[in-house]
């Protein structure tokens, strides 16, 4: 699994590039982040587990998500490995290969992204309605944009 590829991106089109800016603009690029530098290969993870090989260590990989914790409202009360506070928080989907999903959210609730993005609540109020806000063009080229990755 730690060796898989990550799924190629779709073409890039006008609509797309146009709708990265937007994503980044509306504030979805905080949690949804473009690029990760993994750690350097020899660091020494899960209590011991793990030694990161040459092949992970230190690359640029663009998961567009941060892997962390948030409380975007769709918690569903099971704590988190990080105590009592996590029990309504839920880790950022990353949205790479997003195009071969046909469920979204962690409770698989969502049957399409426009709906995943609606439930966006809590810490990621203001993103949500920035979106909302920001007219049907913009809207469409932020889709047009998570189905490219
Ligand atoms: C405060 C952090 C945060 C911000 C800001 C944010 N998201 Fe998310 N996003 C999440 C989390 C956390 C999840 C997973 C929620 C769950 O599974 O219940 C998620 C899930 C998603 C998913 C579903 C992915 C999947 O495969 O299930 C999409 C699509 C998405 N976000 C798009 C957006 C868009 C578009 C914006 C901007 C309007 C945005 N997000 C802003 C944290 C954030």
């Amino acid at each position: 699994m730690r060796a898989l590829k990550a799924p190629p991106r779709g073409p890039i089109t006008a609509s797309v590039t146009a709708g990265q800016a937007s994503f980044t603009q509306f504030g979805c690029a905080v949690c949804h982040v473009a690029t990760i530098t993994t750690a350097p290969a020899g660091t020494v993870i899960n209590a011991g587990q793990f030694t990161v090989p040459t092949a992970l260590g230190d690359k640029n990989i663009h998961p567009f998500g941060d892997f962390l914790l948030h409380d975007i409202g769709t918690g569903d009360g099971i704590v988190q490995n990080g105590g009592q506070g996590t029990r309504n928080q839920v880790r950022t989907a990353p949205l790479w290969g997003i195009g071969a999903r046909t469920r979204f959210m962690h409770d698989g609730a969502s049957v399409t992204v426009s709906d995943a993005i609606a439930r966006h609540g809590g810490q990621a109020s203001t993103a949500r309605t920035n979106f909302n806000n920001g007219g049907a063009t913009a809207q469409a080229n932020v889709l047009a944009f998570i189905f490219s990755l």
